[in-house]
């Protein structure tokens, strides 16, 4: 264990346990020092205890400091260390900063393998089908992505599942439509564009009137904007389209080979553009992630049926519903979900079900049949209310219970927030359209092309090219993940994209200035002995790079833990800070002696492959040279 907070941590709660028998156990609130000249650490544990045992904190502080035994691990505390209402601030030793880099030096950079291996499903993406992909599109694979690496990084085992909004009567609607105009011959289903498919979809839409009631049931139960736009889709009007479309929806579901066919091109023509920006971003969402709604269609029925059996579903007004306003408990009393006033509609009065039944069946495969402990929903903010409603629902259902631990899973919603332009207001092309992802895409692209080439015009070809995807996409991911995921964000080519401040491209740089220090170094035929060399972590300079090193593990952790990558965008933008200090007063190649210069190179190194993993965690390539 090369965590100096949780060594140090040891030590107290051992001097807490003896000093104060009657708070055994009391956390010894270790935290780094806000600042160097203070101390690296402190404990912030007496002011707690003191409450606790009716004395004095400085009291408490002084006897903490008698009796806790810091030997081989820090400077000896004295009544100097105590500060304010009764901080204890430790100082390091050097050699325990060595000893702790030199654990942390392995390929897992100390990360551990779990003792608590978890099965994580994330749900990412979840396009529907012939709908254009947008700047919206944008957040969910991106931060998906980089919450499931985070998982895998850790040692859990994740599965990624894209729930494509492939099913229903939105999608019955336009492959009658495509159908109609390919038997005409008006278009080729060989040709078929997404852009094609887009355009037939809002034609589609318009040609049925819409559902009063279905409306009316929406505002009732408070669903959200999905269901709104799903329910707006689901008209009852008996126009011929609607009922064309309704026929369509029936040999769609009994495979009829000709709609089939159809709605088979529609789905690979979609597919193809939401795979073919995963692969341009480095988003590790392939076709094997694909769970789309159809793919719980057959399931639905029996799954109603046996929610209404076992009382879970009841009906109301003539659809049922699901009451989830008095969670259930759990055997030691506690409540399993937060109490939600809205029921979740499982059934409509028609007969037809909604987008929660099958998230609600979704959950069942995940949990009874994935094994998942823990699903990630990375999905806008404005479906929260639906995420708490089917998550409640399956919960009292009992299918997320997982059936080996026989506790119900963890459910969460990484939301996020809009993008926005510069003006503040959704982010659009001038003439107001919104923004074709796979365009804005190539527009990065091209742009930081641009910048690398002003840059480094010595980069040509096949290089060049590498280079400017990696600035792209840091560009692009970095300034998505590195704010706080629920708000909305402005977008900025410009901005992202520059090589100063808090972007992707500056991270990236920071890393090739590393990787450039071990070029000078071969060309100066300094050998490797630096390999083995004790670790430089004297100044302090040195002595912070340390201790910024080591907090990479529970930088990592702490994204698995509240599902918010910009703690590690924040993370590694400190380091990179950290590093440039160190570098600008710490000559690394003109050390003053050979072993400086080789226990300087050794943090450089740890430094380069911390933030290159780091990055990798963010779903960030990095490159050698820029
Ligand atoms: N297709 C949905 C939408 O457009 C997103 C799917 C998110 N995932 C889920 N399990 N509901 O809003």
């Amino acid at each position: 264990m090369a965590d100096p907070v949780q060594l140090l941590a040891e030590r107290f709660r051992a001097a807490i346990d003896r000093t104060f028998p009657q708070a055994a156990g009391a956390d010894p609130l270790i935290t780094p020092c806000k600042s160097p000249e203070i101390g690296d650490f402190q404990s912030n544990a007496a002011m707690g205890l003191g409450k606790r045992v009716g004395k004095n904190p400085r009291e408490v502080a002084a006897a903490l400091v008698q009796a806790v035994d810091l030997a081989g691990l820090a400077e000896p505390l004295t009544d100097k260390s105590i500060a304010g209402p009764g901080f204890i601030n430790i100082r390091l030793r050097p050699a325990a900063l060595r000893d702790a880099l030199s654990a942390m030096d392995t390929a897992g950079l100390g990360i551990e393998t779990p003792a608590d291996r978890r099965t994580v499903v994330v749900d990412l993406m979840g396009v529907n089908l012939a709908k254009q992909m947008h700047v919206g599109h944008l957040r969910s694979p991106v931060i998906g992505d980089c919450l499931a690496r985070t998982f895998e990084r850790l040692g859990h085992a994740v599965i990624r599942q894209n729930h494509v909004g492939d099913w229903g009567l939105p999608i019955a609607m336009v492959t009658r439509r495509i159908a109609d105009q390919a038997a005409r011959g008006v278009i080729s289903l060989d040709s078929l564009t997404l852009d094609d498919l887009d355009a037939a979809y809002k034609t589609a839409q318009a040609e049925c009137e819409r559902d009063i009631a279905g409306l009316e049931a929406v505002k009732r139960y408070g669903l959200g904007p999905k269901a709104l736009a799903e329910l707006e889709e689901q008209v009852n009007g008996a126009t011929e389209s609607f009922t064309a479309a309704r026929q369509t929806l029936v040999k769609l579901q009994a495979k009829d080979p000709a709609v089939y066919r159809v709605w088979q091109r529609i789905y690979d023509v979609t597919m193809k553009v939401c795979l073919d920006v995963c692969a341009a971003l480095h988003v590790n969402c392939t076709a094997e992630a694909n769970a789309g709604e159809s793919s719980y269609a057959d399931e639905l029925a029996p799954m109603v049926d046996d929610l209404v059996a076992r009382g879970v579903a009841v009906p109301d007004q003539g659809a049922l519903i699901v009451r989830v306003d008095a969670p259930d408990k759990a055997a030691d009393g506690t409540p399993m979900w937060e109490p939600i006033k809205e029921p979740c509609l499982v059934r409509k009065s028609d007969g037809g079900f909604l987008y929660a039944t099958t998230d609600i069946c979704a959950v069942r495969r995940r949990v009874q049949k994935l094994g998942a402990h823990e699903i990630v929903y990375a999905i806008d903010a404005r479906q929260n209310l639906h995420i708490r409603q089917f998550a409640a629902a399956a919960i009292k259902a009992g299918y997320a219970i997982h059936p080996k631990t026989g506790r119900p899973a963890r459910i969460a919603h990484a939301a996020f927030g809009a993008v926005l332009g510069e003006d503040g207001r959704p982010f659009k092309t001038r003439s107001g359209e919104s923004v074709k992802l796979a365009d804005l895409i190539a527009e990065m692209f091209a742009r930081a092309a641009n910048a690398v080439q002003t840059r480094s015009p010595e980069l040509a070809g096949d290089d060049a090219r590498r280079v400017a995807e990696a600035v792209g996409i840091a560009a692009l991911k970095y300034g998505d993940l590195s704010t706080d995921r629920v708000k909305d964000y402005m977008f900025g080519f410009d901005r992202l994209l520059s090589f100063e401040g808090n972007t992707g491209p500056y991270l990236l740089y920071a890393f090739v200035r590393i990787r450039s220090i071990f070029r000078k170094a071969a060309e100066r035929g300094v050998g490797d002995g630096w390999k083995a060399a004790p670790f430089a972590c004297d100044l302090p300079a040195e002595k912070n790079l340390a201790l910024a090193l080591l907090r990479y593990p529970g930088a990592v952790r702490g994204v698995a833990d509240t599902l918010e990558p910009h703690r590690l965008c924040q993370y590694l933008y400190d380091l990179a800070g950290v590093f440039s200090t160190f570098f600008d007063q710490c000559p690394v190649l003109a050390a003053e002696t050979p072993a400086q210069r080789d226990g300087r190179l050794r943090l450089c190194d740890l430094a380069g492959r911390v933030l290159a993993d780091g990055l990798g965690v963010l779903g960030i390539p990095t490159v050698e040279r820029m």
